[in-house]
């Protein structure tokens, strides 16, 4: 800034912006052919809540859990143990497979819907844990489609040279936001954290494509009603279990086997790919059934899709970067390997990418 045009000077010192915060280390950045997954962490917490355990508590059964839903076991947070407590964990183990740390972000965005607070974000909490100084960071509402659309804006940030490297983080601590006086939610979601940094791959690999979208009409379907501006959070609120996930399972389960083939039918259509082209498909995980049908319908074995609601339970929008880490780490996924991933949730919300592995 040029001395004497009359805007006060940066304290060089202090929570100050330019000084500290590294703008002057961005460097003009050409826009970019590809960009692609460098690296994927997940953490899951330690404690494990078994169908046993739930039935010992509330009534339902082992067998109408796992009949109707999959799910044998989901991991719960410890009281004290906060969204960003499982995102830091898994963005750490992202960054070392990307050889990177938080001083090479850009850009941090965190899908979720269980947020450490309303705000200051997620994001904001980890860019400072991660010493992320030169990072943009922010939050994004899309339910368990949360982790897409961040992957989807992130990947357009660095392909128009706006972002060098990103970090994308689906993460949720969603025991804290059921209602245990309901069956019929209580069990069926889990907590969890899956991150993914990206950055400039070589020409044909990573992201080939990505197709998002939403319904706004279906939101009274998937829903945490109380707790914004429309339904402050009163004793009343509570005590009717407003401030709590609430859905309506049937409409949800139609909706979801619809709108899982038809996104990531039009995905593999703007890739240029077909259901054959695909290694492997780590879909959303909120019901097996749904994950079933939905890979019915390409014609896809089970033996290709990731699955890991089994062992969590639906983590919303962890389950995809969980299930890409996992899938890394079990040698299920790589360079050359062409992996589908689909997501669909409140919102209503969907989404879908193709990537060929770096
Ligand atoms: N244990 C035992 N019985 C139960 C339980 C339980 N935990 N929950 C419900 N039931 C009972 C019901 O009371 C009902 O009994 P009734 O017939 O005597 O009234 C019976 O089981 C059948 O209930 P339904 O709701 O019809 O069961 P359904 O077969 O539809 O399965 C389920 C319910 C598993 C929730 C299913 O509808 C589903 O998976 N829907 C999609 C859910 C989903 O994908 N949600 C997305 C969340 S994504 C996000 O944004 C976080």
């Amino acid at each position: 800034m040029p001395e004497g045009d009359g805007v006060a000077a940066t304290p060089a010192t202090g929570p100050g912006f330019v000084s500290g915060f590294g703008w002057s280390e961005h460097p003009a950045r050409p826009p970019v052919a590809a960009v692609g997954v460098l690296g994927v962490g997940h953490h899951l917490p330690e404690r494990e809540v078994s169908n046993a355990d739930l039935q010992a508590v509330m009534d339902t059964s082992d067998e109408w859990i796992r009949t109707r839903t999959g799910i044998r076991t989901r991991r719960q947070a410890r009281a004290d143990e906060a969204t960003s407590d499982l995102a830091l964990p898994a963005a750490r183990m992202a960054l070392q497979r990307a050889a990177l740390s938080g001083s090479d972000l850009d850009l941090i965005v965190v899908g979720t819907v269980t947020p450490d607070h309303a705000f200051p974000s997620t994001a904001c909490v980890l860019q400072e844990a991660l010493g992320a100084r030169r990072a943009a960071a922010l939050d994004i509402s899309a339910a368990c489609t949360g982790f897409l659309y961040g992957l989807s804006m992130a990947e357009a940030a660095i392909r128009a040279g706006s972002a060098g490297h990103a970090l994308v983080i689906g993460a949720e601590v969603l025991s804290r936001i059921l209602n245990w006086r309901d069956r019929s939610t209580a069990v069926l979601l889990g907590d969890g954290a899956g991150a993914a940094v990206l950055g400039p791959v070589p020409a044909g690999y990573g992201v080939l494509s990505t197709c998002l979208g939403a319904d706004g009409a279906g939101g009274p379907l998937l829903r945490m009603p109380a707790g914004g501006s429309r339904l402050p959070t009163t004793p009343d609120t509570l005590a009717a279990g407003l401030n709590a996930f609430q859905q309506n399972g049937r409409e949800v389960y139609r909706f979801a086997t619809q709108i899982m083939g038809d996104v990531a039918e039009e995905a593999l259509r703007r890739a240029g790919l077909t259901a054959a082209d695909v290694q492997l498909l780590v879909p959303h995980q909120a019901n097996y059934r749904i994950i079933e049908a939905a890979a019915r319908r390409f014609g896809f074995p089970m033996d290709r899709v990731w699955v890991n609601i089994d062992r969590f339970g639906n983590t919303s929008s962890a389950s995809i970067p969980i299930g890409l880490s996992e899938a890394v780490s079990a040698g299920r996924l790589g360079r050359g390997d062409v992996v589908l991933t689909v997501a669909f949730g409140g919102g209503l919300t969907w989404g879908a990418a193709v990537l060929r592995w770096v």
